[in-house]
């Protein structure tokens, strides 16, 4: 069911050193960064030969990895996206396993403007998985 990796998010605290870290210490090629209001984040993408690392910064008070830097204030691994090509049969196929999908359950607009679920890491291997709709 779930197919390429599409990225690897990590949370970090200053966006723009995070940005210039990949850009000219690893040499990569660096998205410029992207409000996401919805999300509650600022998204800088990394593009690498088979996949994408997802730098992700804090915006506004109710970001949804503010507490997750609070506990990991250098930064760190915040989730990996699996691509999918059907959401909602894949959402079915997890919940009739017992897996949990965070929030109603219903995909959102994600960072790419494909719909988007996030999974329960306490139903995966301590791993939070971000679902696209590829
Ligand atoms: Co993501």
């Amino acid at each position: 069911m779930i197919g390429r990796l599409n990225h690897v998010a990590i949370a970090v605290p200053d966006l723009a050193a995070a940005s210039a870290l990949y850009r000219e210490t690893l040499a990569a090629t660096v998205s410029e960064p992207v409000d996401q209001p919805d999300h509650g984040v600022t998204t800088v993408f990394v593009d690498l030969p088979n996949t994408r690392i997802e730098l992700l910064g804090v915006l506004g008070d109710q970001s949804p990895i503010a507490a997750f830097l609070d506990r990991h204030p250098a930064g760190g691994m915040h989730h990996v996206c699996y691509e999918v090509d059907d959401i909602r049969a894949a959402r079915d196929r997890i919940v009739s396993a017992g897996g949990r999908i965070i929030g109603d359950g219903e995909p959102r607009t994600g960072a790419h403007g494909k719909p988007v679920l996030f999974l329960h890491p306490k139903d995966f291997c301590g791993t939070l998985i971000e679902l696209e709709e590829a």
